[in-house]
């Protein structure tokens, strides 16, 4: 079945070649109708792309990943969204069981202990519930953008998965930050008010700050880590 579907990637690129982001959008998922997603963690780029689809009506079911770590300011962005678009985005959640061993185990604050703890934390409050999201979807689309790391620089707008076997399309990988703002402030669309603290990727509150001048996009995050490349697992890029 995932054979079949890895195969239609070269059709698949063919379509969304040099489209725009709405018609990308629409021409995808006309073709997954029922089996497209788009994950969001509310950043400016993941709200350019909520925005369409909701106001559009491009049928994806929209879905968060919520740690239980997010800022006050992420939950406000959140219901702002449900309230602007009247659809609320879909949250999941991590393994209760898994989550009450490892803090019980390890201790609520484990991610500062070792890089192992931190993957550990990560893969049970974002990884394992990202999977739950994917299973039974054929594509799931992102709002990565490659401006963010070298590693996202070598990605291309419509993947293979290898590792969740799905088609991954990341619709706005290279659009510059100068665009993504100005499609924010043309279409009054919410966003979290960090950014506007110097905070450029967030991510959990207690493994995200913001920039200093000159800092490269990705320094706010896992910031005590020194490993080039900081991921926690969602991106997972084989090339
Ligand atoms: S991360 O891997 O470092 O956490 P990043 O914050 O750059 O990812 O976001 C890249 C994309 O990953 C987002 O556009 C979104 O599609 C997805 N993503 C990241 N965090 C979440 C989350 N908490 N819930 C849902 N999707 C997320
Ligand atoms: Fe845990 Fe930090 Fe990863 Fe969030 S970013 S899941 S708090 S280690």
């Amino acid at each position: 079945m995932n054979h079949i579907l890895q195969q239609q990637l070269p059709h698949l690129k063919s379509i969304v070649e040099g489209k725009d982001l709405l018609i990308s959008l629409r021409s995808l998922v006309d073709i997954f109708p029922e089996n497209s997603c788009f994950s969001t963690s509310f950043s400016m780029e993941d709200q350019v792309i909520t925005d369409v689809i909701l106001s559009q009506n491009i049928p994806v079911t929209i879905f968060t990943l919520d740690t239980g770590r997010l800022f006050p300011e992420t939950y406000s962005v959140w219901t702002a969204t449900n309230e602007k678009y009247g659809q609320p985005i879909k949250a999941f959640y991590p393994n209760a069981g898994s989550l009450e061993e490892f803090v019980n185990t390890k201790g609520p604050n484990a991610f500062y202990s070792s890089i192992a703890d931190r993957k550990a934390c990560c893969y049970i409050r974002k990884v394992e519930p990202l999977k739950r999201a994917l299973a039974g979807k054929s594509l799931w689309i992102t709002g990565l953008r490659a401006e963010h790391s070298k590693d996202r620089q070598g990605m291309e707008p419509l993947e293979w998965d290898e590792n969740n076997q799905i088609i991954k399309f990341n619709p706005i990988l290279h659009w510059n930050t100068e665009e993504v703002k100005r499609y924010i402030e043309t279409n009054e669309i919410p966003y979290n008010v960090l950014h506007d603290k110097g905070f450029l990727s967030i991510g959990c509150q207690p493994c995200t700050r913001a920039l200093r001048p000159g800092e490269d996009f990705r320094a706010g995050r896992w910031w005590w880590e020194d490993a080039s490349r900081k991921e926690c697992g969602l991106h997972i890029h084989s090339n």
